[in-house]
């Protein structure tokens, strides 16, 4: 297939956008004078150039110009009650008045609680908090390692684990004639490190089975991500999980799920749940921390207690600076609390207005006749969810249903899904990640109507082109 050229559609729409946003347009020109491409993560950066939030609340952000945007991004999939919500941001002013929040260096009762939410919500028996989602997988495997005495790794192509050694392999899809998700993803990381992860198919049991035939028993661990998200919004199948549960246990392998998209976003707790499988250890982040940057590593007590005094502390990971924060304690407590005492009126309206935002998307489309499919809806066993992707696959019916699927350019347009749909979307203030994203529970029914209207402007303009 060959890839169709979008360069013509992104001048017109980065000129749209610029005369829309020209203050952004021109803070961006100064951001990159010091901040590396003019910001802090590369996610954030769209071109021409981001969106500069000043306010945000709910389902929406103010920028520079005084456009309100409707986001779904919602702070990188963490902020499942929308920006700001009343019930952390209360919570915070209160303790800031009384001269609790900001770092001290103390342990306090906040974190206690916090945990025993944490663990009775994910059937874990120990957790240590800290700051990053990719800390707690790279100590996650570090953990393994050294329970194990071995030093393999495996992990799913596409899936991402954040920005350390063993993560940083097999994410991205790279064409040619070796094409898939088994590289190295950039230069610097040492080769003793990358040479022993090796890379697995998603929901493929077969594949797992073979894999862990040849390698099983060289494997520290196999960490996996229940729904996997940038790899393609789209959960595991329960014969996949189970094969690796039943894998990792014959090959005295550690079983790591990595819930830091996953956790408490499809439940008030750990998605393994849903599915009956509980992992040796689990990574959480994003949503635990109520908008606060909290990230949590938890699991068995055996393997755990590596970590501890009573194992001997024979894993360095003492804790960071701001492990344990105590105004982001406050907020991941709060909010974890308030996810499981509303927890029967929150997920299911957040299934409720993920489906229809994924029909919303797929109907705009098919009224001009362009092929869309998202992920992340209802199929099989798993009731659909929050989280969603958009494609546009080059064959006419093609059902999506594989990191591969979603990110190989010759069975999807990649380039039209994630960069050209989200400017295009953008010049109509609505901002989305991977075609589509997150919907909270502050989007409403006039929420959807205005991303209806978006998507349909949008369809009709790439009909024009394509
Ligand atoms: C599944 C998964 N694991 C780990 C990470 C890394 O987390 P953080 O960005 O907090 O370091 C992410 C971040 O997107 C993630 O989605």
């Amino acid at each position: 297939m060959k890839t169709r050229d979008h360069s013509r559609l992104v001048a017109e729409l980065s000129e749209t956008y610029a005369q829309h946003a020209p203050k952004c347009a021109s803070l961006n020109e100064r951001a990159k004078r010091h901040l590396l491409d003019g910001g802090s993560h590369a996610m954030r950066l769209t071109q021409p150039f981001p969106p500069r939030m000043t306010s945000a609340r709910g389902a929406w952000i103010t920028d520079e110009d005084d456009n309100s945007v409707l986001d779904f991004w919602q702070g990188h999939f963490a902020n499942i009650l929308g920006h700001n919500p009343e019930v952390v941001t209360s919570a915070l002013a209160r303790a800031f008045e009384d001269g609790f929040g900001l770092q001290t260096g103390f342990e306090d009762r906040l974190q206690v609680e916090a945990a025993e939410v944490l663990c009775r919500q994910t059937g874990n028996d120990r957790v240590r908090f800290t700051t990053s989602g990719t800390l707690s997988t790279m100590y996650s495997i570090i953990l393994s390692l050294a329970f194990t005495g071995r030093d393999a790794v495996m992990k799913a192509g596409a899936g991402w684990h954040g920005g350390h050694p063993w993560g940083l392999k097999g994410v991205s899809f790279q064409e040619g004639p070796d094409a898939g998700f088994h590289f190295v993803e950039g230069r610097g990381l040492p080769s003793a490190v990358t040479d022993e992860v090796l890379i697995t198919d998603y929901n493929d049991p077969d594949r797992l089975r073979d894999d862990f035939a040849q390698h099983g028993d060289q494997l520290a661990c196999f960490i996996v991500e229940p729904f996997i998200g940038a790899g393609g919004c789209m959960p595991a199948t329960t014969e996949y999980l189970q094969a690796a549960r039943e894998l990792t246990e014959q090959h005295g392998a550690v079983l790591i799920f990595d819930e830091v998209i996953a956790g408490f976003r499809f439940r008030a707790g750990d998605l393994g749940n849903l599915y009956g499988i509980q992992p040796d250890l689990a990574t959480f982040g994003k949503a635990i921390g109520g908008g606060m940057p909290v990230a949590a590593l938890a699991g068995r007590e055996q393997i755990m207690k590596l970590i501890g005094r009573e194992g001997g502390s024979k894993v360095r990971f003492s804790g960071g600076t701001y492990s344990g924060h105590p105004a982001s304690m406050l907020a991941a407590k709060t909010f974890m609390e308030y996810l499981v005492a509303h927890e029967n009126e929150i997920y299911p309206r957040l299934e409720d207005l993920g489906e229809r935002a994924r029909s919303i998307a797929e109907t705009a489309f098919a009224e001009q006749g362009i092929y869309v499919r998202s992920t992340g809806g209802a199929r099989d066993e798993w009731p659909g969810g929050s989280l969603s992707l958009l494609t546009f696959p080059h064959q006419e019916a093609k059902e999506v249903r594989s990191p591969d699927d979603v990110r190989n350019p010759e069975i999807c347009d990649v380039e039209l899904g994630e960069k050209v749909l989200q400017l295009a979307l953008l010049v109509s203030d609505v901002y989305t990640m991977h075609g589509l994203g997150a919907v909270s529970t502050a989007h409403t029914e006039e929420d959807l109507d205005f991303l209806a209207e978006a998507y349909k402007r949008v369809a009709r303009l790439f009909k024009k082109h394509l």
